[in-house]
């Protein structure tokens, strides 16, 4: 399907691994130039490679910690009009809530809530007055089922899905969506740290734990980042100009409810 957004701009963030990596090759194969984001500069630049190989687009990487004003500052200099962003951030560690000092529980907040907001707000006008935009936080099934250990992740995300409703449909009239796109269980890296986790604890290998992990999903397995990121680059584009405001989850099945 031709998704009718070659030649767009779009800013990934947190994208040189995992679910935003994924996104970042699916909008680069529908044509999409991309600035890519994180920390790690050389796993960044080894990433922006292999999706130029790819794709052939332009990928522009931006190191930087993007829950910072200086990060957001650099990704949004090299392109401050993009048609298309992807919120995303790491996540905050798997933690009891008791444990969580007054500092964390704010970095957490900042992470997962205050810096989509604050990009948001800088790049929402640009797109209303240009008369396209697509907006995807990728966010998390926590935000709908509780996570043992990441209530700080449900807690911030679902603020930010609060927050984005109102203004998602400020816009819609202007052909600029703003979704959140939910992920259950993917292959990342963060995914296989918590499994490691779990298995120290456990005593059992990673793989058991991991297949014990998967079971619990309809599917009978992992989600990918590259369904991942093809999902997130159909919401972004022309075709799903009439979807707005939703939280889309991505889980295998794994959330149990008929709406
Ligand atoms: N995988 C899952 O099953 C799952 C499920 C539910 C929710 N999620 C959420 O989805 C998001 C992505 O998860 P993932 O599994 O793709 O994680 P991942 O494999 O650990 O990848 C995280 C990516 O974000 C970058 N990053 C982290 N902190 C950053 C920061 N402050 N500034 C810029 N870049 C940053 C990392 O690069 P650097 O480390 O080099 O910065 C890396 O590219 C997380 O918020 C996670 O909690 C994931």
């Amino acid at each position: 399907m031709d998704l009718g957004i070659k030649g767009r701009k779009a800013i990934i963030c947190a994208s040189s691994r995992g679910l935003g990596k994924g996104c970042a090759m699916a909008l680069g194969q529908a044509g999409v130039s991309l600035v890519l984001n994180g920390r790690d500069r050389s796993v960044l630049e080894a990433t922006a490679e292999e999706i130029r190989r790819v794709t052939s687009v332009a990928v522009t990487p931006v190191a930087a910690d993007i829950s910072t004003p200086e990060g957001q500052a650099a990704v949004l200099a090299v392109c401050p009009d993009p048609d298309i962003l992807i919120n995303n951030n790491g996540g905050p560690p798997h933690r009891d809530f008791r444990a969580l000092e007054r500092a964390s529980i704010l970095d957490g907040v900042t992470m997962n809530m205050v810096t989509p907001i604050e990009l948001i707000q800088k790049v929402l006008d640009n797109m209303s007055a240009q008369r396209f935009g697509r907006i995807v936080n990728i966010t998390s099934i926590s935000v709908k089922m509780p996570v043992a250990g990441l209530d700080l992740s449900s807690g911030a995300r679902a603020g930010l899905t609060a927050f984005v409703a109102g203004i998602a449909r400020t816009v819609a009239d202007r052909n600029v969506t703003i979704n959140n796109l939910l992920p259950g269980y993917f292959d990342t890296d963060r995914l296989r740290g918590s499994l490691r986790l779990a298995a120290q604890s456990s005593g059992s290998s990673e793989e058991t734990i991991a297949a014990q992990r998967a079971a619990q999903v309809p599917a009978k397995r992992f989600g990918s980042a590259a369904e991942f990121g093809q999902t997130c680059a159909f919401l972004c584009s022309v075709h799903a100009g009439y979807i707005t405001g939703q939280s889309i989850l991505m889980d295998g099945g794994l959330y149990p409810s008929t709406f």
